[in-house]
C-alpha cells in the first residue's frame, strides 16, 4: 500500500523530517520558503496530511483546494491560524502541541518580564553605545519584581507556570483573570486570587497576558485598559499579536502613561509596528519564547506523532476538533 502524502510546510529538523519519511511519502520545504496561501494551497491539492508551524492559515477556501486532506498538525500549542469550524465542517483533524512546551515558555514570560522591569536592554545599549561614563543614582533604576503584585489575564497551563514562579519564587502577590475560575485547589497551587479585569490592571504592578487570541480577545489590551494601568506598571505579551492594540500602546509608552512594556508577539509579525522601534522603554523579541533546542524539538515530534497516530488509525494524540468523519480514507 503506497505511504500517505503529507507536506511540510516550513522548514524543521532534519532527523524529524526523516523520522516522518518512515511513515509518509513527504515533500518538505528546507529552504524554508515562505508560501502564499496559493503556494500552499497548491502544494496541499494531492496530500493527504500537512505540518504546519502555526503561521500558515487553514480556511474554507484552501481545504476546498485540498480535497485528500485529512489532518493538519500544528507545531505550536496556539493554533489561531485554523478556522477550526470550517475544518471541523470539512472533516479534517487539527492537532496542536499543548503542555511539552509550557514550563519552558513561562520561564521566558519571567525573563521578559525581569528584562522589562529592569530595563536591561534598553541599559545594554546605552553602554554598548558608548555612554556609560559615570555612575548616577538613578541611573535606569526600574521597578521591582519581589514582592510586588503580578496580574495574568489568561490563566491557563503557562499562565499558571508564571504564577508559580512569581509566587514561589519571587514573593509576588498574584492575582489573575480568566474566562472561568480555577478551582480552589488549583488556585491554592498556583497561590492566586480571582479578581475582574478592571481590578487587576488598576492593582498590578505587572500584567501578562497569555491568552489564546480569538475575535473575542482581539485589543484584549487598547488605550482604554492601557489607562487604566498604574503609570508604574509593565506589560508583557507573550500571548499572540492583536490580543495588544500595538499603535496604542506605542503612544501609552511614550508619553509614559505605564512605565514598560515587553513584547514577544506582535500584530502582523514578522512585521513590528514601526513607532514600537523607537520607543526606549520596550523589550522586544522575535517570538521565541518556546525556543529552546529540546523544547522546539518535542514540539515537532509531538506534531509527528499527532500524523503517525492518526494515519496508524489510533486517532491523534492533542486535537484541537471532533471532526464528524476522521476516517483515513480520501474525504
Ligand atoms: C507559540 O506561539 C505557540 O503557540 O506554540
Amino acid at each position: 500500500m503506497s505511504k500517505p502524502r503529507i507536506l511540510i510546510a516550513r522548514a524543521i529538523f532534519p532527523d524529524i523530517v526523516d523520522r516522518l519519511r518512515q511513515h509518509f511519502d513527504v515533500q518538505d520545504n528546507p529552504e524554508d520558503v515562505i508560501w502564499s496561501p496559493a503556494e500552499l494551497a497548491e502544494r496541499l491539492a494531492d496530500k493527504d496530511g500537512a505540518f504546519t508551524t502555526g503561521s500558515q492559515r487553514i480556511d474554507a477556501t484552501l481545504l476546498a483546494a485540498a480535497p485528500r486532506l485529512k489532518i493538519v498538525a500544528n507545531m505550536a500549542v496556539g493554533y489561531n491560524n485554523f478556522d477550526v469550524d470550517a475544518m471541523t465542517a470539512a472533516g479534517v483533524q487539527g492537532t496542536n502541541t499543548p503542555d511539552v512546551l509550557t514550563e519552558t515558555t513561562a520561564d521566558f514570560g519571567f525573563a521578559l518580564l525581569m528584562a522589562t522591569a529592569r530595563r536591561m536592554t534598553e541599559s545594554e545599549h546605552y553602554l554598548r553605545a558608548g555612554n556609560w561614563t559615570k555612575w548616577s543614582y538613578d541611573m535606569f533604576a526600574g521597578s521591582d519584581i519581589h514582592g510586588s503584585t503580578l496580574g495574568i489575564i489568561g490563566m491557563g497551563r503557562i499562565g499558571q507556570g508564571i504564577a508559580r514562579r512569581g509566587a514561589f519564587g519571587f514573593g509576588m502577590k498574584v492575582v489573575y483573570h480568566n474566562r472561568s475560575r480555577l478551582s480552589p485547589a488549583l488556585e491554592a497551587e498556583c497561590k492566586a486570587t480571582y479578581v475582574g479585569k478592571e481590578e487587576l490592571l488598576r492593582t498590578a504592578d505587572h500584567v501578562v497576558l497569555v491568552v489564546p487570541y480569538t475575535a473575542a480577545s482581539h485589543h484584549t489590551i487598547g488605550a482604554a485598559e492601557l489607562a487604566q494601568m498604574k503609570p508604574t506598571a509593565t506589560l508583557i505579551n507573550i500571548a499572540r499579536g492583536g490580543i495588544v492594540d500595538d499603535a496604542a500602546l506605542a503612544v501609552a509608552l511614550r508619553e509614559g502613561r505605564i512605565a514598560a512594556a515587553g513584547l514577544d508577539v506582535f500584530e502582523g509579525e514578522p512585521r513590528v509596528h514601526p513607532d514600537l522601534l523607537t520607543v526606549p522603554n520596550v523589550v522586544l523579541t522575535p517570538h521565541i519564547a518556546s525556543a529552546t533546542v529540546p523544547t522546539r524539538r518535542a514540539m515537532a515530534n509531538l506534531a509527528a506523532d499527532n500524523l503517525i497516530a492518526f494515519f496508524d488509525g489510533r486517532g491523534p494524540l492533542t486535537p484541537v476538533n471532533q471532526p464528524v468523519s476522521t476516517t483515513t480514507a480520501p474525504r
